[in-house]
């Protein structure tokens, strides 16, 4: 996948304002991994994103429970966080072929522990501490720039 977009020193508002401005354009399904060390804003992201979409003050952090699950309207959207999966195979538990349905939006904490069983990401999101602040840097497939282009955050070839 290649990176596409590159953002620097992001405040929580400026933050939560990129999923925002995202959201929109996730009208079909998407998958998008969320990636970075503890406390890299992950779940800041995920919930902006979430509640941007319809699913209110309900969002909670899928640290324990590894997924939530919301219906809006006719949409599945699926919060997890893979942080405490020992194994892939804990996946299977999980029931992971319901998330390949290609109209539900996928948001994954910690995707480098779902192994091979998580559907193959549109969006990589990756983010950094720097300082107080937090670097992010996107890597996109086709998919993926078109969402981007979409919501004006990449410009049209
Ligand atoms: N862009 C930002 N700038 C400064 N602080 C931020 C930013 N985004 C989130 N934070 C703060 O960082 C802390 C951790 O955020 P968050 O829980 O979203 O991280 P996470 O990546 O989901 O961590 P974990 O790996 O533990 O799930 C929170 O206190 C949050 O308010
Ligand atoms: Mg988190």
């Amino acid at each position: 996948m290649n990176p596409v977009l590159e953002l620097r020193a992001l405040d929580e508002a400026a933050l939560v304002a990129l999923a925002r401005r995202l959201a929109p354009a996730l009208d079909g399904g998407a998958v998008l991994h969320l990636r970075g060390e503890l406390g890299a804003g992950k779940t800041t992201f995920a919930r902006a994103l979430l509640q941007a979409l319809g699913v209110g003050e309900r969002v909670k952090s899928p640290t324990y429970s590894l997924i939530e699950s919301y219906r809006v309207g006719a949409r599945d959207l699926h919060h997890l966080d893979l942080y405490r999966i020992a194994d892939p195979q804990e996946l299977e538990w999980l029931g992971l072929p319901d998330l390949a349905d290609p109209a539900a939006l996928l948001l994954v904490e910690w995707p480098e522990r779902g192994g091979m069983l998580l559907p193959a990401p549109d969006l990589v999101l990756r983010l950094g501490h720097a300082g107080a602040t937090r670097d992010l840097a996107i890597e996109a497939n086709a998919r993926g720039i078109a969402l981007l282009e979409r919501a004006n955050l990449l410009r049209r070839a």
